[in-house]
């Protein structure tokens, strides 16, 4: 397994392998903000092919609550393993790892991770990592689905911090 930084041509791999929800592709507005210099967005490859993903936001969390309280902590968002056979032989963990070292180098001090109050599995794993609970906020996003609809979203989640020094 390796991990590279998504490159142009990536998107159209992450998208044929491990493809989003409706018509909006994540791999896209990742690679988007990631040429905007928002964010590094991390591939996990495997014999060829993408297996896992996530991306190192700069900008840090979108959530207010969360800005109000750590206007400068980066967050690792984005992560996910597919297919499921491929999880829990830690890939996920490799990616975080990866995040985290950009910080390092970046000198950072923090990392922080978002995470579901319904995903208990995740955050077991972050617990694990050395993440710790900071604060609950809500995460709000939007996608266009199959049939052109915007679906706007709201998940009650738990922003978690970790030490990098
Ligand atoms: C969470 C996830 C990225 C972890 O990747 P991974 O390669 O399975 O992680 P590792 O092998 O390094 O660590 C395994 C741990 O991940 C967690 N995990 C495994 N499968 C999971 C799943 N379907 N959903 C959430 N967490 C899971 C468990 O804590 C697991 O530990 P265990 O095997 O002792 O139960 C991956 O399971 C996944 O893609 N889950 C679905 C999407 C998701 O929940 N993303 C996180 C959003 S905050």
């Amino acid at each position: 397994m390796e991990i590279t930084v998504c490159t142009a041509p990536d998107v159209a791999l992450l998208d044929r392998h491990m493809g989003s929800p409706g018509r909006t592709s994540f791999h896209a507005r990742r690679f988007a903000r990631q040429e905007a210099g928002e964010c590094t967005y991390l591939v996990a490859w495997l014999d060829g092919r993408p297996v896992g993903h996530t991306e190192m936001r700069w900008i840090g969390c979108a959530a207010p609550e969360v800005r109000d309280v750590r206007p400068e902590c980066p967050e690792i968002g984005g992560l996910a393993v597919w297919p499921e056979e491929l999880r829990s032989r830690g890939i996920g963990s490799e990616l975080i790892r990866a995040a985290e070292n950009l910080g390092r180098e970046r000198g950072l001090a923090e990392a922080g991770i978002g995470v579901a109050m319904d995903n208990p599995r995740a955050a077991a794993l972050y617990a694990r990592l050395g993440y710790r609970s900071l604060i609950d906020y809500q995460d709000r996003y939007a996608y266009e689905d199959v049939d052109g609809a915007i679906r706007e979203c709201v998940d009650p989640c738990t922003f978690l911090v970790k030490d990098l020094r």
